[in-house]
């Protein structure tokens, strides 16, 4: 397969423009069949109840060459089944689950020469949303929905890649409410937290870490990634929250850490417990593992990394979740699908 000519190693987190998209609509209770498009738009009806009453819900998934060539997609059912979820939970029609893979694998091989070369870093990312494309005035739910994926090579999601990045606990502006949408990947719960995250990069740092939005106490997760810690004493422990998104990532980890020997708690996490970890890190399909540096919360910050570098646990745990990914490491879980095999 002839690649595109991109500079691979040196993609950033965002669109770059691929083959074509897939779209499927919802109406009368069915899903049509997929069409691929070459349009990077949509022709959308001004009265979509995505557009005024936030209908809107996506997910987001890598898919890899391998080192035989073998392009594989990374627990595709996890995020099919996540986003059957977030349609639920505001109301939408929900895109089955074996569409959904479908979807993936069509637009995927529709765009072959997009996925990264093995050993660049950089991976295809694939975004599936679903919004509500018909009509209300009323607050009510649509009586039509649209399905699609586009994808995109990206490279890491922080600009530095494997390199601590810099947290600030977030103390005025909440995320997600205790019984609300935070645990569902909706846009309103990016939309609430656009004005937090642009203070905190304003101010240095990279993102913030938001707390329970009931007590301000415990630990709920970043804005586009779940949070992690690693205790003196060699335990992973992630908080337990309903309001923050269950990550695929951080489950995947937790199994990961459990064969490790680092006994995963998790659990709610009081935010005093940053100053007794030795070290932590956010983790997300985009995010991968990134190791925290340090973390402010209100004056006082606590330093994770001194030399700029990754500590050891989070080392060997990127090395060990990408190594599966990229086929260096045994799939012992039957996390990896093959969407298209290497030539021999
Ligand atoms: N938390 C939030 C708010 C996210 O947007 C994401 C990204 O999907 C994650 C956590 C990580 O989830 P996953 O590992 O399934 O990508
Ligand atoms: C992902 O990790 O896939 C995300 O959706 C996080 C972020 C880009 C919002």
């Amino acid at each position: 397969m002839q690649k595109a000519d991109l500079d691979w190693k040196n993609l950033t987190f965002g669109f770059h423009k691929t083959d074509c998209n897939i779209r499927y609509t919802w109406k009368d209770g069915a899903w049509s069949g997929g069409t691929l498009s070459e349009d990077q738009h949509i022709p959308i009806h001004i009265g979509a109840t995505s557009l005024h009453y936030g209908q809107t819900c996506f997910e987001g998934l890598k898919v890899f060459e391998q080192k035989n060539g073998d392009v594989v997609v990374f627990r595709v059912e996890e995020n099919a089944k996540r986003l059957i979820r977030s349609c639920e939970k505001i109301f939408m029609a929900p895109v089955p689950e074996q569409l959904f893979i479908d979807a993936v694998y069509k637009v995927v091989n529709a765009n072959l020469k997009f996925v990264p070369p093995y050993g660049t870093g950089a991976s295809l990312y694939v975004r599936p949303f679903v919004f509500g494309s018909g009509p209300q005035v009323g607050v009510k739910p649509a009586d039509e929905y649209t399905f699609m994926i586009f994808v995109t090579p990206v490279g890491p999601y922080f600009r530095t890649g494997f390199k601590p990045v810099h947290l600030i606990v977030e103390e005025e502006y909440d995320r997600a409410a205790p019984n609300g949408i935070g645990d569902v990947k909706v846009g309103g719960n990016y939309a609430a937290g656009l004005r937090a995250s642009f203070r905190a990069k304003e101010q240095g740092y990279t993102e913030v870490l938001y707390l329970d939005a009931k007590e301000k106490r415990y630990i709920d997760e970043s804005g586009p990634a779940n949070f992690f810690g690693i205790t003196k004493d060699n335990r992973y422990i992630t908080p337990q929250s309903d309001s923050i998104l269950p990550s695929i990532t951080n489950m995947s980890l937790v199994s990961l850490a459990e064969e490790m020997g680092l006994n995963p708690e998790r659990r709610p996490i009081d935010v005093e417990e940053i100053f007794s970890l030795k070290e932590a890190g956010c983790c997300g399909t985009a995010a991968v593992i990134t190791p925290v540096g340090s973390i402010t919360y209100g004056e006082r910050k606590v330093v994770y990394s001194k030399d700029g570098n990754a500590g050891p646990i989070a080392t060997a745990l990127y090395n060990k979740l990408t190594g599966i990914q990229l086929g260096d490491e045994p799939d012992t879980r039957d996390w990896i699908r093959v969407i298209q095999a290497g030539s021999p």
